[in-house]
């Protein structure tokens, strides 16, 4: 199995940085999404990010616009994935919206083609069932934000071949990733861990015992770059909100307790991207006042 090129389906806050973090590493990309608003404030925040990463030396001056040359954008998958080898889909974390895509995506693509998800925990074998080809379909869950963060959930759903996945961990760490194997249970790993803390932290503020900011300054004080209230706001508070709903699903009803996120959500104040969540947001930076 050979990927000479790859589409990323889904523009928003992880698609951006994936699709940034192949063409980083030399392979063309198409990168996808509904609108083409959307396709532009990606390609602005990648160039933003290499721009960066070129004034701290970390890629030379000429290598913003080479990496940039490799992404190209479509507003349509049958056109933007045709003849690609990896197609990943990064698209919200519902099951409706997932489904269409991964269909899309097996109309186009060719046979010997390979499908990754993005999904930070629905289960592979749940989104496998809209496929034909599910031995070629696998989870490849990268963390926010992606350019910076090494790991790589590598997850075999039930069909998954041993050869799809072998293929997708060599070419992780031919990326400079660090992929992990990982089995097919709600939330992979990662997740699977952080959801009982999700749910202590927003129950800790549903019950008025502390705020956000007083707890994030112990993990702060820890050594962390984040506490775990600024983390969510990162990744999204609706993207925390739908793994709890998936958790209290699948897990434990106890999932579904929590109000605090559901609040935030639907006052529209989804973190980072929307300039306010638990905390205000200006500039990428969380504004923490104790
Ligand atoms: N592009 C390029 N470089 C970037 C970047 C980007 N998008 N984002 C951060 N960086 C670089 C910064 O430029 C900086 O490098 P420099 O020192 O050379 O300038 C370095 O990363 C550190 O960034 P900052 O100085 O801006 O600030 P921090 O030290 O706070 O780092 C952070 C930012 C890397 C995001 C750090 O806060 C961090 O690691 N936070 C935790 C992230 C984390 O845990 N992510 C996982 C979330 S869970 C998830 O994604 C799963 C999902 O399924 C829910």
């Amino acid at each position: 199995m050979k990927f000479e090129k790859v589409a990323v389906v889904g523009a928003g806050e992880m698609g951006h940085g994936i699709a940034e973090v192949f063409a980083l590493a030399g392979l063309p990309v198409s990168l996808i999404d509904v609108k083409q608003d959307i396709l532009d404030r990606a390609k602005s925040r990648i160039a933003d990010s290499l721009k960066h990463m070129a004034s701290r030396g970390r890629i030379k001056p000429e290598q913003v616009d080479q990496v940039l040359s490799r992404i190209s954008t479509y507003t349509s998958i049958e056109e933007g994935a045709r003849g690609v080898d990896l197609a990943i889909e990064a698209v919200p974390e519902r099951i409706d919206v997932k489904s269409q895509v991964l269909k899309a995506l097996e109309a186009v693509l060719s046979p010997d083609a390979v499908i990754g998800t993005n999904t930070s925990s629905i289960l592979i074998s749940e989104l496998s069932q809209f496929l034909s080809r599910k031995d070629r379909f696998l989870g490849t869950h990268f963390f926010n934000p992606p350019v910076v963060m090494k790991l790589v959930e590598v997850v075999k759903g039930p069909e998954t071949s041993d050869a799809t996945v072998d293929a997708v961990m060599e070419l992780m760490k031919s990326i400079g990733k660090v992929p992990v194997r990982v089995k097919d249970s709600v939330g992979f790993i990662v997740n699977r861990i952080e959801g009982p803390e999700l749910l202590y932290f927003c129950l800790l503020v549903d019950r008025g015992l502390a705020k956000p900011s007083e707890v994030d300054a112990f993990f702060r004080s820890q050594g962390l770059p984040m506490g775990p209230y600024e983390l969510m706001d990162y990744v999204g508070l609706d993207v925390v909100q739908e793994l709890l709903k998936y958790y209290a699903a699948k897990l434990s009803k106890d999932y579904g307790k929590c109000r605090t996120i559901g609040d935030l959500v639907s006052k529209g104040y989804l973190g980072m991207k929307a300039g306010r969540g638990f905390y205000e947001w200006e500039g990428g930076k969380a504004k923490i006042d104790l």
